[in-house]
């Protein structure tokens, strides 16, 4: 995914907006919305997903939603029928249970970080800024960027930057790390662009967003919270029902395919996966690498 502030996501006035939600009439057509349905968007985030389900649903509709960072809250609508559940989607049915909701008719979720998570400086996310390499999305989670840098064996740096940053020379800049982080800590962004300087390789601000999100990948346990959730999801939906999963990282899309293969329990949707037209990609840039999978529960 880029790093950079997408088009987007900056309004007219030059204010940045929360979020620009991603393949959306793709995402809410999939979920072939019942109007009296109980839903679930696991990645509430600025609400853009979830305010096109709620516009679909009729009175007797409900919508819980999750969202692991605490600032999407303030995006809620004031709307009797949406929930909102400030927890990881890795405990989808432990929550559900707890509202007292068993089976529902549809699950989404929009995976990876937000534009705001991106814009907020004091976040860590973003090359763009200095600040302490911090990247937790639940900030209640103890362990930073800085931890992982800190902590990390050379191997775990390794495999981490070449797993989820595709890192051409991650076994290096694992060893890079190591090498500096004995000299003097690494706590900040700058600390950690100057210690790494001489392993960066073609456009430093290509290199530093794929390692950025290898250590964002690491932080928040992405792939795990999404193996997680995928393994509750076929109890969690009435016959019939769907899911939708918006990935934006190669692995991630692998995990959802392998996921939604399973022909005892899921129906493919959509074939192949959806990706956003050339004119949302024009728009939100942020969407290149999205995809869109879409399973129903078979009876
Ligand atoms: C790409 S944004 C979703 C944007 C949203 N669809 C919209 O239209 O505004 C992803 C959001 O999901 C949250 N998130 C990511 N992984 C999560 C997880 N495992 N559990 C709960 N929330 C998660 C992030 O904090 C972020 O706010």
């Amino acid at each position: 995914m880029s790093n950079s502030k997408s088009d987007a996501a900056i309004q007219n006035s030059g204010i940045p907006v929360y979020h620009v939600p991603v393949l959306l009439k793709e995402a809410i057509d999939g979920l072939c919305i019942k109007p009296d349905g109980i839903y679930v968007d696991c990645t509430f985030g600025g609400g853009g997903h979830s305010a096109a389900i709620l516009q679909q649903l009729g009175n007797k509709g409900r919508l819980l939603v999750f969202d692991q960072d605490a600032a999407a809250k303030k995006n809620l609508p004031h709307d009797d029928r949406v929930t909102f559940i400030p927890e990881n989607f890795r405990h989808l049915q432990r929550f559900l249970r707890l509202h007292k909701v068993l089976q529902v008719n549809g699950i989404l979720a929009d995976l990876g970080v937000s534009s705001h998570q991106f814009d907020q400086a004091d976040r860590g996310f973003s090359t763009r800024f200095d600040a302490a390499l911090d990247m937790r999305m639940d900030q209640r989670q103890g362990i930073t960027a800085a931890d992982v840098i800190r902590d990390s064996t050379t191997h775990q740096l390794h495999k981490m930057l070449e797993r989820y940053g595709e890192v051409t020379n991650a076994k290096t800049l694992a060893a890079t790390i190591v090498q500096q982080r004995a000299l003097a800590p690494i706590s900040t962004i700058n600390e950690f662009k100057l210690a790494v300087k001489a392993a960066v390789k073609g456009n430093p601000q290509k290199y530093f967003a794929q390692v950025f999100q290898a250590l964002r990948i690491q932080v928040n346990d992405e792939f795990g919270a999404l193996q997680e959730m995928l393994l509750q999801i076929p109890a969690l939906l009435l016959p019939g029902g769907r899911a939708a999963i918006i990935s934006f990282h190669s692995l991630e899309d692998r995990i959802v395919k392998v996921a939604f293969k399973d022909k005892e329990r899921w129906e493919p949707i959509t074939k192949r996966p959806q990706e956003p037209t050339e004119a949302e990609v024009q728009k939100n840039s942020r969407s290149r690498s999205a995809k869109l999978r879409v399973a129903r529960k078979v009876q």
